[in-house]
Protein backbone atom coordinates (compact mmCIF):
# COMPACT_ATOMS: atom_id res chain seq x y z
CA UNK A 1 0.00 0.00 0.00
CA UNK A 2 1.23 3.43 -0.73
CA UNK A 3 1.49 6.31 1.94
CA UNK A 4 -0.02 9.48 0.63
CA UNK A 5 2.95 12.49 0.52
CA UNK A 6 2.52 14.78 2.90
CA UNK A 7 1.91 18.22 1.20
CA UNK A 8 3.77 21.23 2.49
CA UNK A 9 2.75 24.74 2.20
CA UNK A 10 5.87 26.18 3.19
CA UNK A 11 9.19 23.44 3.12
CA UNK A 12 11.29 23.95 6.03
CA UNK A 13 14.40 22.44 7.83
CA UNK A 14 12.71 20.08 9.39
CA UNK A 15 10.05 19.59 6.56
CA UNK A 16 13.57 18.12 4.68
CA UNK A 17 14.27 15.87 7.76
CA UNK A 18 10.09 14.19 7.53
CA UNK A 19 10.77 13.88 3.90
CA UNK A 20 14.14 11.78 4.69
CA UNK A 21 12.32 9.89 7.14
CA UNK A 22 9.37 9.07 4.53
CA UNK A 23 11.89 8.50 1.80
CA UNK A 24 10.66 11.27 0.39
CA UNK A 25 13.31 13.05 -2.50
CA UNK A 26 14.37 16.49 -2.00
CA UNK A 27 14.09 18.62 -4.71
CA UNK A 28 16.80 21.28 -4.82
CA UNK A 29 18.26 23.91 -7.90
CA UNK A 30 19.70 27.01 -7.72
CA UNK A 31 18.18 30.29 -8.75
CA UNK A 32 20.24 33.95 -8.51
CA UNK A 33 17.39 36.22 -9.54
CA UNK A 34 13.44 36.91 -9.03
CA UNK A 35 12.40 36.06 -12.56
CA UNK A 36 13.71 32.50 -12.51
CA UNK A 37 12.88 31.93 -8.57
CA UNK A 38 9.21 32.83 -9.30
CA UNK A 39 9.19 29.99 -11.96
CA UNK A 40 11.37 27.49 -9.94
CA UNK A 41 9.21 27.85 -7.07
CA UNK A 42 5.68 27.89 -8.77
CA UNK A 43 7.09 24.67 -10.36
CA UNK A 44 7.19 22.88 -6.95
CA UNK A 45 10.69 22.71 -5.95
CA UNK A 46 11.66 22.14 -2.16
CA UNK A 47 14.93 24.00 -2.53
CA UNK A 48 16.07 26.94 -3.89
CA UNK A 49 20.14 27.23 -3.29
CA UNK A 50 21.44 31.23 -4.61
CA UNK A 51 24.48 29.22 -5.14
CA UNK A 52 27.55 30.94 -5.20
CA UNK A 53 28.15 29.35 -8.60
CA UNK A 54 26.12 32.41 -9.61
CA UNK A 55 29.96 33.63 -10.09
CA UNK A 56 30.08 31.75 -13.23
CA UNK A 57 26.87 32.05 -14.25
CA UNK A 58 25.67 35.50 -13.99
CA UNK A 59 28.85 37.25 -13.90
CA UNK A 60 30.69 34.80 -16.36
CA UNK A 61 33.89 34.36 -13.82
CA UNK A 62 35.43 30.98 -14.50
CA UNK A 63 35.49 29.98 -10.11
CA UNK A 64 33.41 30.84 -7.49
CA UNK A 65 36.02 32.90 -6.07
CA UNK A 66 35.46 36.24 -6.81
CA UNK A 67 31.80 36.54 -5.38
CA UNK A 68 31.28 38.67 -3.19
CA UNK A 69 29.49 38.55 0.35
CA UNK A 70 27.18 42.32 -0.87
CA UNK A 71 26.63 40.30 -4.73
CA UNK A 72 25.47 37.36 -2.89
CA UNK A 73 22.82 39.19 -0.67
CA UNK A 74 21.57 40.93 -3.68
CA UNK A 75 21.21 37.85 -5.44
CA UNK A 76 19.01 36.04 -2.42
CA UNK A 77 17.32 38.91 -1.57
CA UNK A 78 16.02 38.79 -5.24
CA UNK A 79 15.02 35.29 -4.97
CA UNK A 80 13.42 35.84 -1.60
CA UNK A 81 10.71 38.22 -2.95
CA UNK A 82 9.85 35.54 -5.69
CA UNK A 83 8.70 32.49 -3.53
CA UNK A 84 5.93 31.38 -1.48
CA UNK A 85 7.17 27.73 -1.02
CA UNK A 86 10.31 26.80 -1.25
CA UNK A 87 13.58 27.05 1.72
CA UNK A 88 15.69 29.17 0.43
CA UNK A 89 19.64 28.64 1.37
CA UNK A 90 22.74 31.11 0.86
CA UNK A 91 25.79 30.11 -0.13
CA UNK A 92 28.46 31.82 2.12
CA UNK A 93 31.17 32.87 -0.39
CA UNK A 94 34.93 32.28 -0.82
CA UNK A 95 36.68 34.57 2.05
CA UNK A 96 33.26 35.54 4.31
CA UNK A 97 34.06 32.53 6.53
CA UNK A 98 37.31 30.79 6.57
CA UNK A 99 39.61 33.43 8.32
CA UNK A 100 37.82 33.28 11.98
CA UNK A 101 35.21 32.00 13.40
CA UNK A 102 33.57 35.57 14.30
CA UNK A 103 33.62 36.82 10.91
CA UNK A 104 32.07 33.36 9.63
CA UNK A 105 28.86 34.25 12.10
CA UNK A 106 28.76 38.23 11.18
CA UNK A 107 28.58 37.23 7.14
CA UNK A 108 25.94 34.25 7.74
CA UNK A 109 24.07 37.29 10.34
CA UNK A 110 23.79 39.33 7.17
CA UNK A 111 23.24 36.93 4.75
CA UNK A 112 20.04 36.38 7.43
CA UNK A 113 19.04 40.05 8.28
CA UNK A 114 19.71 41.99 4.57
CA UNK A 115 18.32 39.01 2.53
CA UNK A 116 15.65 36.89 4.45
CA UNK A 117 16.72 33.37 3.59
CA UNK A 118 16.21 31.06 5.49
CA UNK A 119 19.88 29.30 5.73
CA UNK A 120 23.73 29.54 4.63
CA UNK A 121 25.20 26.75 3.09
CA UNK A 122 29.62 26.46 3.61
CA UNK A 123 31.95 24.01 1.89
CA UNK A 124 33.97 21.84 3.89
CA UNK A 125 34.09 19.73 6.97
CA UNK A 126 36.00 19.87 10.80
CA UNK A 127 38.55 22.31 9.14
CA UNK A 128 35.86 25.18 9.71
CA UNK A 129 34.64 23.32 12.55
CA UNK A 130 34.21 26.21 15.00
CA UNK A 131 32.75 28.82 12.30
CA UNK A 132 29.68 26.18 11.66
CA UNK A 133 29.47 25.82 15.77
CA UNK A 134 29.34 29.75 16.23
CA UNK A 135 26.51 30.08 12.95
CA UNK A 136 24.44 27.63 14.29
CA UNK A 137 24.88 28.66 17.82
CA UNK A 138 23.07 32.03 16.71
CA UNK A 139 19.82 29.89 15.35
CA UNK A 140 21.03 30.01 11.99
CA UNK A 141 20.67 26.80 10.16
CA UNK A 142 23.31 25.47 7.73
CA UNK A 143 23.54 22.60 5.33
CA UNK A 144 27.08 21.22 5.25
CA UNK A 145 29.08 20.92 1.78
CA UNK A 146 31.58 17.53 0.72
CA UNK A 147 33.28 16.60 -1.94
CA UNK A 148 34.42 18.36 -4.33
CA UNK A 149 34.01 21.90 -2.78
CA UNK A 150 34.22 24.67 -5.78
CA UNK A 151 35.58 26.99 -3.73
CA UNK A 152 38.95 25.07 -2.59
CA UNK A 153 39.55 24.57 -7.06
CA UNK A 154 42.86 26.01 -6.38
CA UNK A 155 43.88 23.38 -4.10
CA UNK A 156 42.22 20.33 -6.04
CA UNK A 157 43.78 21.73 -9.27
CA UNK A 158 40.80 19.83 -11.59
CA UNK A 159 37.49 19.36 -11.13
CA UNK A 160 36.86 15.71 -11.38
CA UNK A 161 35.78 13.01 -9.19
CA UNK A 162 36.77 13.08 -5.40
CA UNK A 163 37.30 10.65 -2.64
CA UNK A 164 37.68 8.10 -4.79
CA UNK A 165 40.48 6.97 -2.77
CA UNK A 166 40.02 5.22 0.60
CA UNK A 167 42.39 8.02 2.76
CA UNK A 168 39.77 10.86 1.37
CA UNK A 169 36.53 8.59 0.98
CA UNK A 170 37.51 7.81 5.12
CA UNK A 171 37.48 11.92 5.71
CA UNK A 172 34.74 12.35 4.26
CA UNK A 173 32.67 9.70 6.54
CA UNK A 174 34.20 11.55 9.30
CA UNK A 175 33.10 14.96 7.87
CA UNK A 176 29.90 13.90 7.57
CA UNK A 177 29.30 12.74 10.54
CA UNK A 178 30.77 15.56 12.73
CA UNK A 179 28.37 17.61 10.10
CA UNK A 180 25.31 16.08 11.80
CA UNK A 181 26.89 15.58 15.43
CA UNK A 182 27.10 19.14 15.34
CA UNK A 183 23.31 20.05 14.24
CA UNK A 184 23.70 20.59 10.05
CA UNK A 185 20.31 20.26 9.06
CA UNK A 186 21.60 18.75 5.73
CA UNK A 187 24.96 18.19 3.83
CA UNK A 188 25.23 18.02 -0.03
CA UNK A 189 27.77 15.64 -2.04
CA UNK A 190 28.98 16.89 -4.98
CA UNK A 191 31.08 14.82 -7.47
CA UNK A 192 32.05 11.42 -5.19
CA UNK A 193 31.53 7.75 -6.18
CA UNK A 194 27.47 6.61 -5.84
CA UNK A 195 28.32 4.09 -3.63
CA UNK A 196 30.05 6.32 -1.30
CA UNK A 197 27.27 8.90 -1.15
CA UNK A 198 24.49 6.22 -0.28
CA UNK A 199 26.96 4.98 2.61
CA UNK A 200 26.97 8.04 3.72
CA UNK A 201 23.67 8.78 2.90
CA UNK A 202 22.35 5.82 5.13
CA UNK A 203 25.10 6.64 7.72
CA UNK A 204 23.39 10.09 9.27
CA UNK A 205 20.15 10.69 10.03
CA UNK A 206 20.24 13.84 8.01
CA UNK A 207 19.24 14.66 4.17
CA UNK A 208 21.79 14.16 1.87
CA UNK A 209 21.35 15.75 -1.00
CA UNK A 210 23.91 15.32 -4.17
CA UNK A 211 25.29 16.50 -7.65
CA UNK A 212 27.17 14.28 -9.14
CA UNK A 213 26.63 11.55 -6.04
CA UNK A 214 24.47 9.28 -7.98
CA UNK A 215 20.75 7.88 -6.62
CA UNK A 216 21.38 6.39 -3.45
CA UNK A 217 21.23 9.67 -1.43
CA UNK A 218 18.33 11.67 -0.25
CA UNK A 219 17.96 14.59 -3.26
CA UNK A 220 19.40 15.86 -5.82
CA UNK A 221 20.47 19.33 -6.40
CA UNK A 222 21.64 20.98 -10.10
CA UNK A 223 22.63 24.16 -11.53
CA UNK A 224 19.08 25.67 -13.17
CA UNK A 225 21.03 27.04 -16.08
CA UNK A 226 22.61 23.40 -17.06
CA UNK A 227 19.20 21.97 -16.21
CA UNK A 228 17.71 24.23 -19.29
CA UNK A 229 20.50 23.44 -21.30
CA UNK A 230 21.54 27.79 -21.28
CA UNK A 231 25.20 26.55 -20.76
CA UNK A 232 26.00 24.49 -23.15
CA UNK A 233 29.56 24.69 -23.28
CA UNK A 234 29.76 22.11 -19.56
CA UNK A 235 28.74 18.54 -20.38
CA UNK A 236 29.67 16.67 -17.24
CA UNK A 237 28.46 12.96 -17.30
CA UNK A 238 25.82 13.69 -13.97
CA UNK A 239 23.77 16.67 -15.87
CA UNK A 240 20.90 16.02 -17.45
CA UNK A 241 19.53 18.26 -19.58
CA UNK A 242 15.49 19.00 -20.23
CA UNK A 243 15.78 21.74 -22.44
CA UNK A 244 18.22 23.41 -24.94
CA UNK A 245 17.69 26.82 -24.26
CA UNK A 246 20.15 27.92 -25.51
CA UNK A 247 19.17 27.17 -28.99
CA UNK A 248 16.16 28.15 -28.01
CA UNK A 249 16.61 31.26 -27.23
CA UNK A 250 18.84 31.98 -29.88
CA UNK A 251 17.05 31.40 -32.45
CA UNK A 252 14.09 33.34 -30.98
CA UNK A 253 16.66 36.45 -30.72
CA UNK A 254 17.94 35.82 -34.57
CA UNK A 255 14.11 36.20 -35.48
CA UNK A 256 13.34 39.22 -33.66
CA UNK A 257 17.03 40.60 -35.14
CA UNK A 258 15.69 39.46 -38.74
CA UNK A 259 11.95 41.08 -37.99
CA UNK A 260 13.45 44.49 -37.05
CA UNK A 261 15.99 44.61 -39.91
CA UNK A 262 12.98 43.43 -42.35
CA UNK A 263 10.57 46.53 -40.84
CA UNK A 264 8.40 43.55 -40.12
CA UNK A 265 8.21 44.46 -36.32
CA UNK A 266 6.34 45.83 -34.73
CA UNK A 267 3.10 45.56 -37.13
CA UNK A 268 -0.22 47.81 -37.21
CA UNK A 269 -1.03 45.52 -34.37
CA UNK A 270 1.60 46.53 -31.73
CA UNK A 271 1.38 50.01 -32.12
CA UNK A 272 -0.43 52.48 -30.76
O1 LIG B 1 26.94 27.02 -5.94
C1 LIG B 1 26.31 26.01 -6.31
O2 LIG B 1 25.59 26.02 -7.32
C2 LIG B 1 26.45 24.80 -5.52
C3 LIG B 1 25.82 23.54 -6.06
C4 LIG B 1 26.63 23.00 -7.16
C5 LIG B 1 25.56 22.54 -5.01
O3 LIG B 1 27.04 24.81 -4.49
Amino acid sequence: MSVAKKEYKRVTVKSLVEMKQHDEKISMLTAYDYSMAKIVDGAGIDVILVGDSASNVMAGHETTLPITLDQMIYHASSVIRAINRALVVVDLPFGSYQSDPKEALRSAIRIMKESGAHAVKLEGGREIKESIKRILNAGIPVMGHLGLTPQSIYKFGTYTVRAKEEEEANKLKEDAKFLERAGCFAIVLEKIPATLAKEVAESVSIPVIGIGAGNGVDGQVLVLHDLLGMTHEFHPRFLRRYLNLYDEMTNAISQYVEDVKNKDFPNEEEQY
